[in-house]
């Protein structure tokens, strides 16, 4: 199952909006026959590769994958045909797909065919490389990560409306990195207006295109923002209110034009509009602030991971504070990790134990 797991992880950052599944087919003397892994949605599932690779070997072998086989037809066929033609005589799954068209029927259908099936194997793991799939189909928003930088007495920037540059270029690096990975990056209206960022991922290779996403009620993005040069990096959403959508007609028009997709949200809540980007397959957002918007989603409770990068500086009581002051230590953290990124240390973990 370990051996499946590492394979499943190539397919990181790439697979939204399926899971990242890998297999593997074992003969019952111990050898690994087929080896496969999902690596891109609309391409052949991770089992049909092992079971590819391992061609008539597969005859009484058992297959490992890292969940529940699908029971079902959607952009390939359903795998549980594939494993029951191929004479699996035992399938081992980390765990059940909660998604809703399979959700234990994948498990049933193999049992209905005489194949032996064990379930829970490293079932920790698996779902640790799934939380994006997971908290989607369970919670029906993405998975969020906040993301921010801030100095050592806990202030993100020197003053309100300021531009403050904290972190090292070794932070700035795995930074970058992460955008990298993630479905869609989001800020709010004020770090736009104030920072005018790009919001691409910079010195890293990303093969799909990364979202941008403004939440922006009042709809006060400007049509100039530099993002929309960036437009071949990806798309940009800006969310906003039904009212500021049907007030700011011109200013509607202009953002359209200039590449923007503008969606208003019936509920002002910083929850209605993350599940609003579910319509867009979008199952993980980097939340990259300002601090209003931090503080929104941590009183809302839609926070499922942080990255703090740290940084060695003391930006004094006049600067902007991140949460209100609360101290996002790894204390506070479930399974937390503490990385040195050059002079700037990254703290990250889980706000709540992971699906
Ligand atoms: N160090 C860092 O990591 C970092 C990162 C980002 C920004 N910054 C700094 O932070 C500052 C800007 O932060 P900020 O806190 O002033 O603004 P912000 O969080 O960037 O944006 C606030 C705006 O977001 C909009 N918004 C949309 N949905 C919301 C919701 N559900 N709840 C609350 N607000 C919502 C609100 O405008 P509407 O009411 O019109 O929607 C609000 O005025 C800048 O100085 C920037 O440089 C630092």
């Amino acid at each position: 199952m370990r051996r499946a797991i590492a394979h499943a992880r190539r397919g990181l950052g790439r697979t939204t909006p399926n899971p990242v599944v890998g297999a593997c087919v074992v003969t019952p003397d111990g050898v690994v026959v087929g080896d496969g892994a999902h690596e891109r949605a609309g391409e052949p599932h991770a089992e049909v590769f092992a079971l590819e690779e391992a061609g008539d070997r597969a005859r009484g072998a058992t297959l490992y994958c890292t969940l529940e086989p699908c029971a079902h037809t959607g952009r390939t066929g359903p795998c549980t045909d594939r494993i029951i033609a191929a004479g699996i005589a035992r399938v081992v799954a980390a765990m059940e797909d909660p998604f809703p068209l399979v959700r234990g029927r994948g498990f049933e259908l193999l049992r209905q065919a005489g194949i032996a099936v064990d379930t829970g194997v490293e079932r920790e793991e698996a779902a640790r490389l799934n939380q994006p799939f997971l908290t989607t189909v369970r919670e029906g928003r993405p998975f969020v990560i906040l993301k921010a930088a801030m100095s050592l007495d806990g202030r993100v920037a020197a003053a309100a409306g300021e531009r403050t540059q904290l972190t090292s270029a070794p932070a700035m690096r795995h930074a970058h990195y992460h955008r990298a990975q993630v479905d869609a990056i989001a800020i709010g209206s004020e770090t736009l207006l104030v920072d005018d960022p790009l919001l691409t991922a910079r010195q890293v290779f990303r093969e799909r295109p990364l979202t941008r996403v403004v939440l922006d009620r009042r709809l006060r993005t400007p049509p100039g923002a530099r993002l929309f040069s960036t437009l071949a990096a990806g798309p940009v959403i800006i969310l906003t209110s039904p009212e500021a959508r049907a007030r700011e007609v011109d200013r509607v028009r202009a953002l359209e034009r200039g590449g923007a997709t503008i969606v208003a949200v019936d509920a002002p809540g910083i929850g209605a509009a993350l599940r609003a980007l579910t319509a867009f397959e979008i199952q993980s957002v980097l939340l990259e602030g300002g601090p209003t918007v931090h503080q929104a989603a941590w009183d809302e409770d839609v926070i499922d991971y942080v990255h703090v990068y740290v940084t060695p500086a003391m930006l004094g009581p006049d600067g902007v504070s991140l949460l209100d002051g609360r101290s996002l230590s790894p204390a506070t953290l479930v399974e937390p990790r503490v990385v040195p990124l050059g002079p700037d240390v990254l703290i990250e973990g889980y706000v709540h134990r992971p699906h």
